[in-house]
Order: structure tokens, then C-alpha cells, then sequence
């Protein structure tokens, strides 16, 4: 039988990674998937790269919309990312019947829900595994692995740049800007890391796992997301003389607010206890910690970004397709695990609304009254205190620094706290305020 014909748009470093993985194991792939997968055509505006790398093994085109109106053409893999030449490539492959395999978060994030609705028009496909946790197989577990299962939360550490960032600062008391340049330097991030270090790729990717986990719409613009890029060592420091671990976390978690139901969907630097798995996820790599109610907690980890990584994922779709493709459409498994038809509206909570407990570091006048002054304010807010440190004040320095955590709390009670506090004629500048999860058992 002829292998399926597949045109590959972008020959950058995933592209690359997926025709080398695709050659080198083509015998594997084919016994797995029962028929051959055959680049025959790739788009790139560098004509002169892809030739480098396919050879004459492929044709090589300049016109990506081209190759997705190729009738001779069974499956687009979309790798040139980015928002609107991407969609409008994605769209026409399923206009034309094509199906799909995207690593495109970003995209899916945001236009997810008229690309699945388009591809299920159509009847066609669209995988995605790459687009979340590089060569994790993360969408799999969920949509699949942990079909069984009412998933109560997710927690990840989904963005390999800023992991690496934070990994540095604590391994070597380095200041955030430091490293950054040390990122940059060795490719990791990009020029303008804006996306990497505030929070927004792995908002994307966690709006992606959210919708797969409690069958929900993507709803990308309700993530709250807040950076690593106002971190400083002393806190990081700090946490670690409290046994904490900061980790840039997405989590996605239900809750239940008022007697009613939401979801929990944020990004933002988080202190785990030190002696979790996932605490110990350093430098690049990505880990996904996923509660179900049947299995508990599970753990995933492995490169979250790559070439031949995140080709393993691409690959991995190539084969699901390659395996599906003559399957009654209502035969296949959903794109967000949850039957189109059946998804929740359970709403996306406000921050203010999500329960969790937190880090306080704030600089006082050091003479007595001003603790009692600030457990008053908090006291009052029905926050209780976990652990407290007060650290000596530097030589000649009037000013200290109080370290407190809370146990949980609702965060408008935090905020209202904070406001208080900060307005105490003892205190110094604004409080640093960083969440605080304990994750549970693992
Ligand atoms: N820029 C991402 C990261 C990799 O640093 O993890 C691609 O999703």
C-alpha cells in the first residue's frame, strides 16, 4: 500500500528533528502503524535549508498554501507557528480534508475551539501532542491513560526556559537578569523572551490541558499568568531555609466557591516543598503532576522542547492518524477527550476566588509592636500562620525582613490583608507575595 502522503510546512528545529526521526525509524514506525508515512512535500521559505536537509528525498516548495491543497497530500504537519498564517494554513488543510498535526500552542489556546470544530465538520483530525510538554505524552495520559478517572488537578512545570532560569538562580545565587543572558546565550530563550519568562507559553499549554482534563472550552484569555522576571535570589533563598522549592507552575484545579463549582486556571512562580518529585525537576526539562480520583497521583517527565523530542511527539500523532484514519469519525477518540457535544460550562474562577496558601516576605522597622501590628491585620482576615522568620538586619540597616506563611486562604482575603499591612507606617514598600502549594503526596 502506498504510504501516507504527508506535507510538512516549517523545516526548522522540530521539523528537522521530525524528518530525521521519521527516517531513522521508518521500519519501526511502518510495522507500528501499518503502513508507511512518507514526507513527500515540504514548505519552507528557505528552500536552500530544507534541501539541505531532505536532500532529494522530498520535493521542497516556497508556497505552504500550495501544499495544503495538494490533493496528493493525506496529513499538513503545521511547525511554522505563530497566530495568523498558521491558522489560516490549519483551516484550508481541513477545508481540504487533510488532517492535522500541529505543536502550535499558542494557536490552539486561542483559536482551538473553531480549528476542533472545523476538523470535526470535516471528519478529519487534528493531533497536537507536541504542542504541550514537548516529547511528554501528556495528551495521550489524559485523554486516554486517565480516561477512567475524575481528574481533580493538574500541576506542571511546562516552560523548560524559565525552569532552567529559576534552576540557575537557586543553584548559584544569581540574580534573575544574569540568567537570563546565560539563556539567551545558549539558545534556550528566545531574543524577546516576553512568552518564555511571563508566564504566557505556559498559559497556552496549560489552557490546552485544562480543557482535556475536566472537558471544558479553551479559554486562554481567563488564565491568570503571572512571570518569574520580578523573582528575586533572596527569596529564592529564603524559601529554601523553609524547605520550599520556587517553580513557575501552571495548575488547573476544581474547586468549589460558594457552594458552586469553577475552575482554577493560573501560571505563577509557586513554593513547593523541597522534598516533592517535582520540585526536583531542574534546568530544561518539563514535569506534569496529574491527581485523578482512581490512580492518584501521577508524574510525567521529560524534554519539554527539542528537536527529536518534540518530533517524538509529532511522530507519535503521524501514527494515531496513520492508525485512525479510515475509522468511523465517531469512532475516534475526541480531540479534548470529552465528546464535542458534551462539554461543561463550568466557569474559569477569578483569582480572588481561588483558595490557596502563600508566602509573605515584607521589610519592617525593627521595635517592638510591628509583629503584633501585622498578626492583628492578618488575624483579622481569618488567616492563620504556618511559619514565621525574622532575619537579622544587615549592618547598620534599621530595616528587617519578616518572612510568613499563611495556611490557606481565599486570595481576596490575602489581598485585602496585604493592603493593611502595607499601609502600617512600619513597613517598608510593598509586600512580596508568592502562592504556595503543598501538592499533596506523590
Ligand atoms: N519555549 C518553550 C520552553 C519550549 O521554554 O519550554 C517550546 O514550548
Amino acid at each position: 500500500m502506498k504510504p501516507l502522503q504527508v506535507g510538512l510546512l516549517g523545516i526548522g528545529t522540530v521539523g528537522s528533528g521530525t524528518w530525521n526521526v521519521l527516517s531513522r525509524n521508518q521500519e519501526e514506525i511502518t510495522r507500528r502503524a501499518g503502513r508507511g508515512i512518507e514526507i513527500a512535500v515540504v514548505a519552507d521559505k528557505d528552500e536552500a535549508r530544507a534541501r539541505q536537509v531532505v536532500g532529494d528525498k522530498a520535493r521542497i516548495s516556497a508556497d505552504a498554501f500550495a501544499v495544503v491543497r495538494d490533493p496528493s497530500i493525506d496529513i499538513v504537519v503545521e511547525l511554522i507557528g505563530g497566530y495568523s498564517v498558521a491558522k489560516d494554513l490549519v483551516l484550508a488543510a481541513i477545508e481540504s480534508g487533510k488532517h492535522v498535526v500541529t505543536a502550535n500552542k499558542a494557536l490552539l489556546a486561542t483559536h482551538g475551539t473553531e480549528i476542533f470544530a472545523a476538523a470535526q465538520r470535516k471528519g478529519v483530525m487534528v493531533g497536537f501532542e507536541a504542542a504541550v510538554a514537548g516529547g511528554i505524552p501528556i495528551i495521550k495520559a489524559l485523554r486516554e491513560g486517565l480516561t477512567a478517572n475524575r481528574i481533580e488537578w493538574i500541576a506542571g512545570i511546562i516552560n523548560g526556559t524559565s525552569n532552567f532560569i529559576l534552576s540557575e538562580m537557586r543553584a548559584k545565587g544569581l540574580a534573575f537578569d544574569a540568567v537570563l543572558k546565560q539563556a539567551q546565550a545558549l539558545g534556550f530563550a528566545e531574543a524577546d523572551p516576553t512568552f518564555d519568562i511571563e508566564g504566557v507559553d505556559a498559559a497556552h499549554k496549560l489552557t490546552i490541558l485544562s480543557a482535556i482534563a475536566f472537558g471544558i472550552p479553551m479559554q486562554f484569555d481567563k488564565c491568570y499568568r503571572e512571570g518569574i522576571s520580578a523573582l528575586t535570589r533572596e527569596d529564592i533563598q529564603y524559601a529554601e531555609e523553609l524547605g520550599y522549592r520556587i517553580k513557575l507552575l501552571g495548575i488547573t484545579r476544581r474547586a468549589e466557591v460558594d457552594g458552586k463549582a469553577g475552575i482554577e486556571l493560573r501560571v505563577h512562580p509557586t513554593l513547593i516543598p523541597a522534598s516533592r518529585l517535582i520540585a526536583n525537576v531542574e534546568g530544561v526539562m518539563n514535569a506534569v503532576l496529574v491527581k485523578g480520583d482512581a490512580v492518584g497521583a501521577t508524574l510525567y517527565y521529560g524534554a519539554g522542547a527539542g528537536a527529536e523530542p518534540t518530533a517524538s511527539a509529532v511522530v507519535a500523532d503521524l501514527v494515531d492518524i496513520t492508525r485512525m484514519h479510515t475509522a468511523d469519525p465517531e469512532n475516534r477518540v475526541p480531540h479534548l477527550a470529552f465528546q464535542p457535544d458534551r462539554m461543561a460550562a463550568t466557569p474559569i474562577l477569578a483569582m480572588e476566588d481561588v483558595t490557596t496558601s502563600y508566602y509573605l516576605r515584607m521589610r519592617v522597622q525593627d521595635r517592638p509592636g510591628v509583629l503584633a501590628d501585622i498578626t492583628r491585620i492578618l488575624a483579622d482576615g481569618t488567616i492563620s500562620i504556618d511559619a514565621m522568620v525574622q532575619k537579622e538586619p544587615a549592618e547598620g540597616e534599621e530595616l528587617v525582613d519578616i518572612i510568613l506563611l499563611t495556611h490557606e486562604t481565599r486570595e481576596r482575603n490575602i489581598n485585602a490583608a496585604m493592603a493593611k499591612i502595607e499601609a502600617l507606617p512600619v513597613v517598608s514598600g510593598r509586600i512580596t507575595r508568592i502562592r504556595l502549594e503543598q501538592l499533596g503526596r506523590q
